[in-house]
């Protein structure tokens, strides 16, 4: 995912201080980057549209594939003619790569500030420093630190969805993953300061809030208040706040959970259960700690407790080892939990995780590719199957905005998370809206309001 926050008003008219941030990565990067502004206001920056613009250009960025970090080292480059015309411009890099790299980001002459995800607080400092002429770096991880006190400047288009982050860090190491080491330890937040968020969103207009955190579902608050607890007590604040959460690993998804959001019609009817791999020898080479079965056991508590639940997951094609037999009880996987969509990856080997370390990234790019392809294909059937299964049935839709492809129709969500188009009528954003699908495709389902 990129987005670009360059679409909001100012929030002060100072135009020397001008700031123009972009966002790659996951749905915590965007959380982040809203924490940034959040704490460079105070500092008199405002956000601005225009790059050309801003006297500081902040790049957060996600390390989780080599690809998307070559991507970024690209877009650095693009801001060097825009250096040489304005001689006072800064860019800073901000996030996971900011972390892995360090002082690294610095050599091309680009760059001038390096601040990782633990030190957004000190950017004010960090930028006030550069009038000393040096290059400025803070990449200290904390155990501590989930920004609760600070209250995301939202830079969202529709007003009505908004993320809020519970925990930060991730304590589970998954062979190949750069997380552990970019975002450190885990650590949950202050229950009351999510629900108080929760509940100033809600009262501001939006109508839906997503809990994240690498792990969700091992969020603990002083021994007492699990996730469970939290859901429940953000599902409290109204009937009308529709709650979703992600990610959830597998090991820790326990029926605790699963029971809230059976007894709580305004959380969502849709998990986030990342799998990586069908395979037993794969799954143990990637350090998850379930088993195929294990999983598929907790697949089915989902359908049984929360019987009209949507699962999607995140697949790893070609992890060091992986079998022609492997990738087959991958897919094998797939047809067997019905996901309505999947995020598909190519394995990246990534330097320092514990898998470049004891596992050689062994399977040719060419297998790689035709593996993720078997992978996507057998998703997209999986998908219009699980649309289709949609067709006469009603769902509630909270509606998001104007269709993309026709002025005349709204979009917006199912409680499962499916998109959904139909006429406007005299509907508006943020409304919810009784739709019964009459067709689909494998991405989206079109109905009529009843
Ligand atoms: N290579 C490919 N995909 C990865 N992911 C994490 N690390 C890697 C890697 N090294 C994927 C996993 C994870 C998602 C966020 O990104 O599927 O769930
Ligand atoms: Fe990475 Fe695994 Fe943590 Fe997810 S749970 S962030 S894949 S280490």
């Amino acid at each position: 995912m990129t987005t670009k926050f360059h679409s909001v008003k100012p929030i002060l008219d100072n135009k020397l201080k001008q700031v123009y941030i972009e966002t790659y990565g996951c749905q915590m990067n965007v959380n982040d980057s809203e924490v940034v502004l959040s704490v460079l206001q105070p500092a008199g920056y405002s956000i601005c549209e225009k790059i050309q613009e801003a006297s500081l250009i902040l790049v957060n960025t996600c390390s989780i594939r080599d690809n998307a970090e070559q991507k970024i080292w690209a877009r650095i480059e693009q801001f060097r003619p825009l250096k040489k015309r304005n001689k006072s411009l800064k860019v800073g890099i901000l996030g996971c790569m900011a972390e892995r790299l360090k002082e690294k980001l610095l050599d091309n002459g680009v760059v001038d500030i390096v601040a990782g995800p633990d030190s957004y607080r000190k950017l004010p400092s960090l930028i006030e420093a550069l009038s000393g002429g040096d290059k400025q770096i803070n990449t200290m991880l904390s155990q501590e630190e989930t920004y609760a006190d600070i209250s995301p400047v939202r830079m969202d288009k529709n007003g009505v969805s908004a993320f809020i982050a519970i925990m930060r860090g991730c304590n589970n190491f998954c062979s190949y993953c750069v997380v552990p080491y970019v975002r450190g330890r885990e650590r949950s937040r202050n229950p009351q300061s999510i629900v108080n968020e929760a509940k100033e969103l809600f009262e501001s207009g939006y109508k839906e809030v997503t809990l994240l955190g690498q792990n969700v579902n091992s969020y603990l608050w002083d021994k007492e208040v699990t996730f469970a607890k939290l859901l429940e007590m953000v599902a409290g604040i109204s009937p009308q706040l529709r709650v979703r959460f992600s990610t959830s690993h597998p090991k820790d998804m326990d029926d605790s959970v699963l029971h809230t959001i059976a007894a709580n019609s305004n959380i969502c009817r849709h998990i986030h259960l990342p799998v990586q791999s069908g395979s037993d020898a794969v799954l143990k080479r990637m350090n998850r700690k379930y088993t195929r079965e294990e999983y598929l056991a907790r697949v089915e508590k989902i359908r049984q407790i929360v019987p009209e639940c949507t699962l999607s997951t995140d697949m790893i094609a070609g992890f060091s080892g992986e079998t022609e037999d492997d990738h087959k009880e991958t897919l094998s996987i797939m047809e067997q939990v019905g996901y309505y969509t999947s995020f598909m990856f190519q394995y990246s080997e990534r330097p320092d995780t514990k898998a470049a370390e004891k596992y050689p990234d062994n399977i040719p790019h060419e297998i790689k590719n035709r593996r993720l392809n078997e992978i996507i294909e057998l998703q997209n059937r999986l998908s219009l199957i699980s649309n289709e299964q949609d067709v006469g049935k009603e769902f509630e839709v909270l509606v998001e905005g104007t269709s993309k492809r026709s002025a005349g129709e709204l979009f917006g969500r199912t409680s499962q998370n499916k998109v959904c188009v139909f006429p406007a009528g005299d509907y508006k954003v943020g409304d919810y809206v009784k739709v019964k699908v009459t067709s689909c495709s494998s991405a989206t389902l079109k109905g009529v309001t009843v």
